[in-house]
């Protein structure tokens, strides 16, 4: 199965993901991850992907292409998060997917307003080890999974959210038609608990 999440910035997209990854035994590919791992290192073409990044900006479709391609070419049992995120993206993948003989199932967009997203953006807080993702409203807090102290992300400000946003509603929400016309989109609520969300998507993809 090849399932995308599509959502507004800080909607649960990796919330949603860890919870379907530990039911149906799915691959997680989320290029906000894969690209956090670049940016650990100190050379030019890290740096200028961190600086990014930290603007809310979308790095480029080349890039972001090819990392995609090293992580599908052995799976064929996917859920991407965050990907794809523009038109080119989108066309890019199908055509991807269709070399090697694979096809996307469902597309979930996560529906939110935005005020309550304002307010997950000021309270989560991840693990610079492992990337899990918490919601806490005061600091000093540890990983449950790693006991290393939780940190706040650089394009976590409310600032650097409003950007995020922008690009989002400009080059993200326009891929939402793309797929409605090709009948795999699934529109859930994702104004609810982390299980109630669960629940919703769980009634497109079917209980295991
Ligand atoms: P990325 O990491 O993909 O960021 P994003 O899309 O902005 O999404 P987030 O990770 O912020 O949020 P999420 O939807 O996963 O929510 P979460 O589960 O954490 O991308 C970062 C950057 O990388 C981009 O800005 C861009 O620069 C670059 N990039 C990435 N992909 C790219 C691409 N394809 N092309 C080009 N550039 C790309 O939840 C948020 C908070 O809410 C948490 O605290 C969580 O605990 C809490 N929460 C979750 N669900 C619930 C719930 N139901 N109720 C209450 N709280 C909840």
């Amino acid at each position: 199965m090849n399932l995308i999440l599509i959502a507004p910035p800080a909607a649960g997209k990796g919330t949603q993901s860890e919870l379907i990854c530990n039911s149906y035994n799915i691959n997680h590919i989320s290029t906000g991850d894969l690209l956090r791992e670049i940016t650990k290192k100190n050379d030019e073409f890290s740096l200028s992907v961190k600086e990014k990044m930290e603007k809310g900006l979308l790095i480029s479709d080349d890039i972001i292409l090819k990392l995609i391609k090293d992580e599908i070419i052995n799976s064929n049992n996917n859920i991407f998060d965050g990907f794809p995120r523009n038109l080119e993206q989108a066309k890019a993948f199908d055509l991807m997917l269709k070399e090697i003989n694979q096809k996307i199932d469902y597309v979930i967009y996560m529906d939110i307003d935005k005020e309550i997203l304002e307010k997950r953006i000021s309270s989560r807080y991840v693990c610079p080890n492992c990337n899990s993702v918490y919601s806490f409203n005061e600091p000093d807090h540890e990983c449950s999974k790693c006991s290393v102290k939780l940190i706040k992300r650089k394009d976590d400000t409310l600032e650097v959210y409003e950007n995020r946003y922008k690009v989002y509603e400009e080059s993200t929400k326009p891929i939402i038609n793309y797929y409605k016309n090709q009948g795999v989109l699934y529109c859930v609520d994702a104004d609810g608990s982390k299980e109630e969300v669960f629940a919703n998507i769980k009634k497109v993809i079917g209980e295991i």
